[in-house]
């Protein structure tokens, strides 16, 4: 499938788990959001970034929402009609490489409806009831822990969040159509900056001088 990659750089959250939005961090010589978009820039014929309600909004950004959801539809506003993927991508997560970008855009070039980078689970995982009993322990084998960037169809993503469903990605959506959405290699250090001990971390990543995930970037 042809045609233009528009990226979609979700930073409109306030970080409350981090105590801050997190994502205006400093991190090495620039800023955690600022890695985020090298890397979207790199992949992408464009991107639009998607900042907290309120902020100066430079070209090419608009506002965000209460839900990141939300904030994913406002940015898909501002993506031209032209676009054929549309990659959506965490601010949060700033060692994402130009080709991890590149392998889900490929996924969906190839006919998928959306592919994500998953990863093995290492821990067992149970679900339980909202009061801590355990429902059911799924089989590890069949469990992969996903991130971002996420890459759709472009015309598949925007039927999936015409809904104006919630999701913590944007894959559950696209799912929730009946959408096709396929694995494709993730990495362990494509990490969410959730808690100030993973901005330690990724301070320590940078200060050891260690590339991005799968693959180059700036
Ligand atoms: N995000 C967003 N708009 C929101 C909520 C989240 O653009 N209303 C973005 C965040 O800025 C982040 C990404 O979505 O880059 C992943 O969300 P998360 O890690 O949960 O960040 P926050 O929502 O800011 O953190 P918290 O849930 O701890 O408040
Ligand atoms: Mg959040």
């Amino acid at each position: 499938m042809p045609g233009n990659v528009w990226t979609i750089v979700v930073a409109a959250g306030s970080g409350a788990r981090f105590g801050a939005a997190k994502q205006f961090e400093p991190l090495g010589d620039r800023s955690v959001l600022d890695w985020s978009l090298a890397a979207a820039a790199s992949a992408s014929d464009g991107v639009v970034v998607v900042l907290p309600p309120g902020a100066d909004l430079p070209p090419g950004a608009v506002a965000g929402g209460d839900t990141r959801s939300q904030s994913v539809r406002n940015g898909l506003a501002a993506v031209p009609s032209d676009a054929a993927v549309v990659v959506v991508h965490d601010a949060a997560r700033p060692f994402a490489g130009g080709e991890l970008f590149a392998a889900v855009v490929a996924a969906v070039r190839a006919g998928a409806d959306g592919a994500v980078p998953g990863v093995p689970v290492t821990d067992t995982i149970k679900q339980v009831t909202p009061d801590g009993v355990v429902v059911a322990t799924p089989d590890r084998a069949m469990l992969v822990a996903v991130q971002t960037p996420q890459a759709f169809r472009a015309d598949v993503l925007r039927r999936a969040h015409a809904k104006g469903g919630e999701g913590t990605d944007d894959a559950a959506l696209v799912e929730d159509l009946g959408g096709r959405v396929v694995v494709v290699p993730g990495h362990p250090d494509n990490r969410k900056i959730t808690v100030p001990d993973d901005l330690r971390w990724a301070r320590d990543r940078v200060a050891s001088g260690a590339p991005r995930t799968a693959g180059v970037g700036r």
